[in-house]
């Protein structure tokens, strides 16, 4: 590989057009790390999708402890997933025939998660006991990040309080990280009582992008973008970004791998292919910066 990095040449790494992701990757490394900025998914993406043949809990199922909901709670919580979730990644529908879809999915749980009058308290430990992990190589990307002073936008339809205990008990939450996700609304004595904002699903990010990452006042003045995802509604994410230069995509396709192939590598720069590891991103963003 001319690039001199060696993880792209891996069997699991595909690329539609591998010419235009070298002079990608050479336009960013002329630019630098001052002209760069990351927009990174997070369930899924920055998470690993499994782990020993075990899926890895997203940031909603790592709710899912006795310490939070009750056991009816729970059933109505998977019976939702597995409804919504095989709806989420078919290959055979729209992205605007999901949208209200998930609107219903994301909806109802976070009315029975609002039920459960769940304590902020209690959060940490319901973390702790799950079996939350970020892909192999997360401590690289994330220090390697802040190191560079290169912000890190985490753009997630999961949910925030969740997702940043898991990166705080990870000992990577830096300076550098910026957070756009579903946050709880807690009453005075620490008790759930709604989701705040304008609600984020898979395929509304566009929207978030424009609402929120556009007036990052950190994220100003970064032309170029690295974007990781794992779901096809992730591309949206750097909507927000006003005048782009050069912008890689990298999509993790970890589930329905045969099914949504084709369609992967048409829309992302780079598709990993049941790959863990945060290995690609790390060589890209160690000849870049
Ligand atoms: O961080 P990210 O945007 O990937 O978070 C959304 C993910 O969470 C979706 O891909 C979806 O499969 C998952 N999800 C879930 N349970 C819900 C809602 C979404 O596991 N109730
Ligand atoms: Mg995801």
């Amino acid at each position: 590989f001319p690039l001199q990095i060696p993880e792209l040449a891996k069997g699991t790494v595909l690329m539609r057009e591998r010419s235009k992701v070298e002079e990608t990757i050479q336009a960013m490394q002329r630019a630098g790390a001052g002209s760069l900025q990351v927009i990174s998914d997070f369930d899924m993406t920055l998470t690993r999708f499994a782990h020993n043949g075990m899926r890895v809990p997203t940031t909603h199922n790592i709710l899912d402890n006795r310490l939070l909901i009750n056991e009816d709670c729970t059933r109505r919580i998977r019976e939702l997933l597995n409804t919504y979730y095989p709806i989420e990644i078919d290959a055979s529908r729209t992205a605007e025939e999901k949208q209200p879809l998930m609107v219903e999915w994301w909806t109802k749980v976070h009315e029975l998660l609002i039920q459960q009058k769940i304590r902020k308290d209690m959060l940490a430990r319901a973390v702790k006991e799950s079996s939350a992990m970020l892909r192999e190589g997360y401590k690289v990307f994330f220090d390697r990040l802040a190191e560079h002073q290169v912000p890190l936008l985490i753009f997630s339809a999961g949910i925030g309080d969740i997702l940043e205990e898991v990166i705080r008990q990870n000992h990577v939450f830096h300076p550098n990280l910026h957070i756009i996700s579903n946050y709880m609304d807690f009453d005075r004595t620490g008790v759930l009582q709604a989701f705040k904002g304008q609600l984020i699903h898979t395929f509304n990010k566009r929207e978030g992008a424009l609402l929120h990452a556009a007036h990052l006042r950190e994220l100003q003045g970064r032309p170029n973008v690295l974007l990781l995802g794992d779901s096809l509604g992730d591309l949206t994410m750097a909507d927000g970004v006003s005048q782009p230069q050069n912008i890689l995509t990298i999509g993790f396709l970890n589930d329905q791998v045969e099914e949504r192939k084709e369609s992967y590598v048409n829309s992302f720069d780079i598709v990993l292919v049941k790959d863990e590891t945060m290995d690609v991103p790390n060589a890209v963003l160690s000849y870049i910066t």
